[in-house]
């Protein structure tokens, strides 16, 4: 039997420093170091993002090789995440993982940060199960919202993306608007749990194909919050919860609209969705209920493999890495890097 590669990943493209440590298709390290400095800003700060993945980037790579129990001359390859992204939170991990490949004398090996997303769901894990090609991905995150149809490891074909914010982005502004602390998704999501979605009404934006739009969302509930609370100071404290509930109603609606008429459109085996608004428990059970109404498996992966980090990045390496698909050392980071096939 062959020996597994031992891969090193690392994932720079936003605020999360990641790296990781896969032997073949299962993690031995999986850290994540999120940069808590955004916060007060309310949302991300390019460069102060890749200042803190400088500050972060070896600390988090000791830390992997430490847990997983690995010695860095043991490793097979090194891989990084080339984009898309904050071109300078990429540069920081695309530098650090050319410099070290350079001199352990090992493959590089460049992944594309959606195509790893998908990819998570093929890590080796007692709690997750496989997808069988084809299967459609839903891609949804405080960065991207993208419906990819997947054929093989390397063949994805991009049905449909957002022309405007991504869906996470929906969730955190809507929050802010409400006063609530960054990153809101989270919030939402509960304060939604106590609230009656059918109290407000926010239109569903008409969008051609598969793609999505939620800038229009944002501004009319901006413009419904401002008037509401011109009669009404109180009008978001006391009206919390339904208007989260319904927000998020409408965000699931906008999604499964879009999930529907691809599952319509395509012989699919599954539906896989990933990215942190994933974690989300309204988008959760729409997504679950195709199961039953499209007879078609539904996969979302555990939460860590869901949110930016480097395991995703390593499994897609792996991929390659078994196609001997390595990197020149002349690489540079791609903010806009289109997927790969291979
Ligand atoms: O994948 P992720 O950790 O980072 C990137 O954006 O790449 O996703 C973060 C996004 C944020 O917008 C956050 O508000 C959202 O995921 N999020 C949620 C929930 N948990 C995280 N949105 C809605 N409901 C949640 N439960
Ligand atoms: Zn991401």
């Amino acid at each position: 039997m062959p020996v597994e590669p031992l891969i090193l990943a690392i994932e720079s493209s936003c605020d999360d420093t990641s790296a990781a440590v896969l032997r073949g298709n299962k993690v031995l390290s999986n850290i994540v170091a999120s940069q808590k400095i955004h916060q007060k800003y309310g949302g991300v700060v390019p460069e102060l993002a890749s200042r803190a993945h400088q500050q972060n980037i070896i600390p988090v790579v000791s830390v992997a090789l430490e847990d997983a129990n690995i010695d860095k001359k043991d490793l097979s390859a090194v891989a990084f995440t080339r984009g898309p992204g904050l071109l300078g939170s990429l540069l920081v991990g695309t530098s650090f993982a050319k410099s070290l490949s350079m001199s352990l004398k090992v493959p590089l090996i460049e992944i594309n940060h959606m195509q790893a997303h998908i990819l998570a769901h093929f890590i080796d894990d007692e709690q997750m199960q496989v997808p069988e090609f084809p299967f459609l991905a839903l891609t949804i995150s405080g960065g991207h919202t993208q419906l990819v149809l997947v054929k093989d490891y390397f063949d994805m074909e991009i049905l449909g993306e957002t022309l405007d914010d991504a869906v996470g982005e929906a969730f955190d502004k809507t929050a802010k608007i409400l006063g609530l602390t960054y990153p809101g998704g989270p919030l939402i999501d509960k304060y939604a749990k106590e609230g009656d979605a059918s109290k407000f009404n926010f239109p569903i934006p008409k969008v051609d194909g598969l793609n999505f739009s939620f800038s229009g969302l944002k501004t009319n509930i901006l413009n419904f919050i401002t008037k509401e609370s011109r009669n009404d100071e109180n009008f978001v404290h006391d009206h919390m919860n339904d208007i989260c509930a319904s927000v998020q109603s409408t965000i699931v609606s906008i999604l499964m609209q879009k999930v529907e008429m691809a599952l319509a459109k395509y012989e699919v085996k599954a539906l896989a969705i990933g990215g942190g608004v994933a974690a989300n428990s309204a988008i959760r059970s729409a997504v679950l209920n195709f199961k039953n109404t499209h007879d078609v498996n539904v996969h979302i992966p555990k939460f860590e493999f869901c949110t930016d980090n480097a395991a995703m990045i390593g499994i897609a390496a792996y991929f390659k890495y078994q196609r001997e698909n390595f990197t020149s050392n002349a690489v540079s980071a791609n903010a806009r890097f289109k997927f790969e096939s291979l």
